[in-house]
């Protein structure tokens, strides 16, 4: 460190060090000439449905298979009396419906209990809405009554609500009313009897929803945690999804869109992946489908990237050339990525522009990017991608295209799948990198020679992931934090990143670890939603070059288990250092490239750091490890600072 040029150097961390810290790392970061932009879509989300992140998830219906269209026309549902479930309803691609007629007897009730997805979970004083298609079938007039009700609870008050709704004509209509629960509950029942006078009253698409769901569609709490993270980019519906269990059972957006009603319901392939987690019940109602998730991502203010089937079907399950549509049999797909993008930028006056203008937005969603195939493999991939690119480029050349290195980090196939990228000319290449420590510790310097004039990088689906067991934990996080260092330094040619999977639900999760975590009533954000927060928070616009001995410090050799990146934002600076070591360590921040007599001066420092490695937040302690902001004031061109043991600072700094 150059102490003549070290006017003031005090970094103050009080009450945010770790005392005993090892001899000083000098980190040089150079301010001459600001570096490659970090892209606005760097840090963001990928939403799939899986541990029920849809629906019993971000969507906010609460009553399950509520238009009677699983192939177990009354799954999720418990019939008592006479209740027939019936096929020539008003919705065409739902057609089904439950008719409740007269028990026979003045004692007996005819009637339907949804438990919902593990339960409804409702809370006292607040606004639900209830609504459903009814009609008489014979005309005149019904009624039914509506309950919120806890057979199984052990408080006093088994009634959560009640409500009487009176049903007439034969035509159908759509009845609603809001209830307010008098206690909270999350796991009620919704009970529906056939009331006096007991005329038979038919039901089509039963809804309860939270009056407090964004837009009535999205859950608040967790919609909210989405927002928080300021994503630049939302990658959708999937992953696997995209592909399902077989190309039947693919997400077919076409299905997705239109009256919530008319939308036919299908298979999750996350149902079947994991005998051990097995769902039987585990099905996609669309309620949020791609309208939605462009909605969404309007909301959240991030660049919507819709992911399409490219005729593959999951590589994993499906081993025959059969299963999957053969090249020359692709145009319908080609036309549903074309006809996609109409759906999203087309005009009032295309097909697909007035279906969306329909829906509540006649403006264009201004989609820039589509992803063909998701982890796909062999000479397949880029034959059944090629005839996709050359249509869109042919109509669309102003859309980026998304290609796939297939489901590994590294070997054969991802060695393959790039130069196959690069030859049918992809923009961006998703990466996939559900990993163990070792390879995240050793990872740092991933993307530091890749080939800078090829299609930029999409680290599309990643986290770290303990051997064995699999779960959230601090040390997994920190990981990532230090793998993140690596994106950053190579923004120039890393333009997108997303973890993976964004939900889960404590009671219907097939695959950990995940962001975010809920049950029926509350949330929780992991200690890698932190990480990823406090990266879209300090995203910067560009990369600031930074090494310690001439190198980057990406965990290598010699580095002290010390991982860093800085970038400018503006005039503030910030310097993100990752200390995956159990020891605290001196750093000295040195600053070259200013002009005689500048200085840089300490803003603060944001911590995260732990020393429970293997612990996380829960429903229990949403707060357990969160980042915090510690004092930090200093100024001159050489700052010495401390990190404590395993420990992701940002120091953030002004010139
Ligand atoms: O995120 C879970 C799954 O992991 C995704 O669906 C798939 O792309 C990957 O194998």
């Amino acid at each position: 460190m150059n102490i003549k040029l070290n006017l003031i150097a005090i970094l103050a961390l009080a009450g945010c060090l770790n005392a005993g810290a090892q001899s000083a790392n000098e980190i040089s970061i150079n301010l001459k000439k600001a570096g490659a932009p970090v892209q606005s879509t760097m840090y963001g989300i990928f939403f799939e449905d899986i541990n029920f992140a849809a629906d019993g998830g971000l969507y906010a219906e609460l009553v399950k298979n509520r238009s009677f269209e699983f192939p177990f026309a009354l799954q999720g549902w418990k019939a008592f009396g006479a209740v027939e479930i019936k096929d020539d309803g008003p919705f065409e691609r739902c057609p089904h419906y439950a008719r409740l007629s007269d028990p026979g007897h003045a004692h007996k009730q005819t009637g339907l209990d949804n438990d919902g997805f593990f339960g409804i979970g409702v809370k006292a004083g607040q606004e639900y809405r209830f609504s459903v298609w009814a009609r008489v079938p014979e005309g005149g007039s019904g009624a039914i009554r509506v309950e919120l009700a806890n057979p199984a609870s052990a408080e006093e008050v088994h009634y959560i609500c009640q409500e009487t709704l009176a049903v007439s004509g034969a035509e159908w209509k759509k009845y609603e009313f809001t209830i307010v629960p008098s206690v909270t509950d999350p796991k009620a029942t919704l009970r529906i009897f056939l009331e006096q006078p007991r005329a038979t009253v038919d039901l089509e698409h039963v809804s309860l929803m939270s009056a407090d769901a964004l837009e009535g569609v999205y859950r608040a709490d967790l919609a909210q945690a989405l927002a928080d993270l300021h994503p630049g980019i939302f990658r959708f519906p999937g992953g696997c999804i995209v592909e399902g269990t077989d190309l039947a059972t693919r997400y077919n957006w076409k299905n997705s869109v239109g009256p919530a009603e008319n939308r036919p319901i299908n298979e999750n392939r996350w149902e079947y992946t994991f005998p051990h987690r097995f769902y039987p019940d585990y099905f996609q109602s669309y309620g949020l489908g791609f309208y939605e998730f462009f909605r969404l991502s309007e909301i959240i203010g991030s660049e919507p990237l819709p992911i399409v089937s490219c005729g593959l079907a999951c590589q994993f399950q499906n081993d025959s050339p059969d299963a999957h549509v053969p090249v020359s049999e692709l145009q319908p797909y080609v036309q549903d990525a074309l006809d996609l993008i109409e759906f999203a930028n087309g005009g009032t006056d295309t097909k697909w522009g007035a279906i969306r203008a329909e829906m509540g937005h006649p403006a264009p969603f201004n989609l820039k990017y589509i992803g063909v195939g998701n982890e796909q493999w062999d000479q397949l991939y880029p034959d059944h991608l090629k005839p996709f690119v050359e249509a869109i480029r042919a109509a669309h050349p102003e859309i980026k295209i998304v290609g796939s290195s297939g489901p590994d980090s590294e070997g054969e196939q991802f060695d393959f799948l790039w130069p196959e990228m690069k030859k049918l000319g992809a923009d961006l290449v998703d990466e996939h990198f559900y990993r163990p420590y070792d390879w995240f510790l050793s990872q740092g310097a991933r993307y530091d020679g890749y080939d800078r004039k090829g299609p930029k990088v999409f680290a599309g689906e990643y986290a770290c992931h303990a051997k064995g067991k699999k779960w959230n934990h601090f040390y997994a996080s920190l990981l990532e934090a230090a793998f993140m260092t690596g994106l950053e330094r190579n923004a120039d040619v890393v333009h997108m990143a997303t973890y993976a999977p964004l939900f889960a639900h404590v009671e219907g999760w097939q695959w950990r670890p995940d962001l975010i975590w809920y049950d029926n009533l509350n949330s929780y954000r992991t200690v890698s939603w932190h990480v990823q927060q406090l990266y879209g928070q300090y995203r910067g616009q560009n990369v600031l070059p930074l090494t310690m001995d001439g190198k980057p410090v990406c965990g290598a050799e010699g580095q002290n288990g010390l991982f860093a990146s800085a970038v400018k934002d503006g005039d503030l600076i910030y310097v993100k250092v990752v200390n995956t070591s159990s020891e605290p360590q001196e750093l000295s921040l040195n600053f070259t490239g200013l002009k005689k007599k500048d200085s840089v001066k300490a803003v603060k420092a944001v911590r995260l750091c732990s020393d429970k490695l293997y612990e996380d937040n829960s429903l229990e302690a949403p707060c357990n490890i969160v980042p915090a902001e510690c004092p930090f004031s200093g100024e001159g061109t050489a700052l010495k600072a401390e990190i404590g043991a395993y420990c992701f600072t940002i120091f953030v700094l002004t010139r």
